[in-house]
């Protein structure tokens, strides 16, 4: 997938210190704290994204972002079918620190977003944001989410946090673009 100035693509087997080189920024850039602490975790991280995309019926879809000037791997992104009886995915996405304020954010947003909605057939959207998390904020509010309330003490960190749950549909979509 390819939007103006960044291109996705999915993950491959040699891309591990690829992984390790992004998380050196933060080390939630591909899950929950700690995750990717070592290159074989990396590994280990690359070896389940490559099982992932060969499942039978494939629920997660995990990309690697590079510029189109120039190659730079500037993070990665994705969509999980969380529930497929309703249609319903998830959306996330992790820039490196030094490419945020730029815009890519809301360029690779649009990237999954017509990937949940155009191909995969996406009828609802869910990101859960921590309220602290003001550029995810303001990223899904650009896109046309509407947030719907908070989840309390919904992910057990070094203490327990709560996440905004926001949505978008597939109609509201639809209509943003038209
Ligand atoms: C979420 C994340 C990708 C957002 O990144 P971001 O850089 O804020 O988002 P954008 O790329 O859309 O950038 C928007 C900013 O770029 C500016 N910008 C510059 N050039 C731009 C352009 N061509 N188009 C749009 N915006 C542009 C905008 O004015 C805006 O500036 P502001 O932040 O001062 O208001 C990033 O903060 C991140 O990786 N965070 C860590 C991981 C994370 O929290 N993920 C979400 C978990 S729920």
């Amino acid at each position: 997938m390819t939007s103006a100035r960044v291109h996705a693509r999915e993950w491959r087997a040699n891309d591990a210190a690829n992984v390790w080189e992004l998380v050196q920024d933060q080390d939630t850039l591909f899950g929950p704290p700690g995750l990717i602490a070592s290159l074989q975790d990396a590994e280990a991280w690359v070896e389940q994204e490559l099982a992932d995309q060969a499942a039978p019926e494939r629920i997660k879809y995990r990309f690697a972002l590079h510029l189109i000037d120039g190659g730079a791997l500037i993070g990665g992104c994705r969509v999980h079918w969380e529930d497929v009886r309703n249609r319903m995915a998830s959306i996330g996405m992790a820039l490196h620190g030094a490419y945020w304020g730029r815009g890519y954010g809301t360029e690779v947003g649009e990237l999954v977003l017509t990937l949940a909605f155009e191909r995969l057939n996406v009828h609802r959207i869910e990101a859960l944001i921590q309220p602290s998390n003001a550029r995810s904020l303001a990223l899904v509010r650009r896109a046309g989410f509407t947030k719907e309330g908070l989840l309390r003490e919904r992910i057990l960190d070094a203490t327990w946090i709560d996440t905004e749950v926001w949505s978008l549909l597939d109609h509201e979509w639809r209509a943003r673009i038209s």
